[in-house]
């Protein structure tokens, strides 16, 4: 079986900037935003929205008591709350992995063929091929990955803890087989000084941001700081004053003295920024068509995909439709997934508390 090649991967739909709405779509859009503040208030459930959906998506979660975070911090939410039905709205891998940790709640998302380039470039069967081909190696998952491919992993990390996992494994003496992200193992390559066996995968839109169109940014910005996502490409990287998980680039936004800053990753952040520091101007870094994908901006088409409309639906729907927006994942690969899982999750409460131990 051959991996799945970026340029093989279908996009869900052109997407293109919305124009400005109109009145009559900005009525509609209130009136549906209230009809699911009203829906997830009458299922009592949480809605746990990524930093990449839309800003009224956002908005929803803030004023129903609802979250926003990244990766890492929506899974520990959903493990934590005492509510029962939880909605994900962010992409399928986030979703599957509230329902590893949480069996027994119910888990809702808004549309499940919400996917990940990276997701779709690592499966399950090519990754049983190639741990057969590295027997020794520590298998790391990005959390970006299926259920299945969990199952197969030995630990599973967001951005936020990739750097000090490898830099751990690297302390134990273990090789690190990485999935799937290129980008992101080259980071952690770089910054923990290991080797990586790295998968070939790529998100589509972060690969796109382009050194050389940044560098014109800066030229025309002086002052403006650059902000980068460690899925972008290693050039990227190199001319970024700040490289984190989106939480991580967030905190440094507040944190910081500039007013102006270049932001490489996904423009959904940008409502947080703004909302977080509204005196500072936040400026979409440049990309470039990659490998055949050609994007209008820096959007990840999955997330596009959650509206308000899915959100009401996946709440008040019934019988087969509601059955399509309900996460499952089968016994024998929860099982699997939730060992490496916790361990993240037991490894990042231990970077907290300042002391990791050596037998995790
Ligand atoms: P974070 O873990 O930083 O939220 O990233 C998730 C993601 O999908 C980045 O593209
Ligand atoms: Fe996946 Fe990239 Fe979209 Fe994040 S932005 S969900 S990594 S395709």
């Amino acid at each position: 079986m051959s991996l799945i090649m970026l340029k093989d991967i279908t996009l869900p739909q052109e997407f293109v900037t919305p124009a400005p709405q109109s009145a009559e779509q900005l009525q509609h859009d209130q009136s549906l935003f209230a009809a699911a503040k009203e829906a997830i208030k009458k299922h009592n459930a949480l809605l746990i929205a990524h930093y990449y959906t839309a800003p009224l998506i956002q908005k929803l979660a803030e004023e129903t008591g609802g979250f926003i975070g990244d990766s890492l911090e929506m899974a520990r939410v959903g493990k934590d709350s005492p509510l029962q039905t939880i909605v994900v709205a962010g992409v399928r891998f986030m979703g599957e992995t509230a329902k590893i940790l949480s069996p027994e709640k119910t888990i809702l998302m808004p549309d499940m063929a919400s996917e990940c380039s990276l997701d779709l470039c690592c499966q399950a069967a090519d990754v049983k091929r190639v741990k057969a081909e590295h027997p020794n190696a520590t298998v790391v998952a990005y959390a970006n990955t299926s259920a299945e491919v969990k199952s197969l992993s030995d630990w599973i990390v967001t951005s936020s803890l990739a750097v000090e996992l490898a830099d751990y494994l690297k302390g134990r003496g273990e090789e690190i087989l990485w999935l799937p992200d290129r980008h992101l193992g080259s980071y952690i390559a770089n910054n923990a000084h290991t080797d990586v066996y790295c998968w070939p995968g790529r998100c589509v839109v972060h690969d796109s941001f382009d050194a050389a169109a940044i560098k014109k940014m800066k030229e025309e910005n002086p002052g403006a700081k650059l902000l980068v996502h460690p899925e972008s490409p290693a050039e990227v990287v190199a001319l970024a004053d700040c490289v984190g998980s989106t939480s991580q680039l967030l905190a440094f936004t507040k944190n910081d003295s500039a007013s102006t800053y270049i932001v490489a990753t996904e423009r959904g952040i940008f409502y947080k920024m703004q909302q977080a520091n509204p005196q500072k101007t936040f400026i979409e870094a440049g990309i470039a068509a990659r490998q055949g994908v050609s994007l209008d901006g820096a959007k990840c088409p999955w997330m596009s995909l959650n509206s308000m409309a899915k959100i009401i639906e996946c709440l008040e729907s019934t019988g087969e439709q509601r059955a399509a927006h309900e996460v499952q994942v089968p016994a024998a690969v929860r099982e699997g997934a939730l060992k490496p899982l916790d361990r993240m999750l037991a490894f990042a409460a231990a970077l907290k508390s300042g002391s990791v131990p050596s037998d995790l």
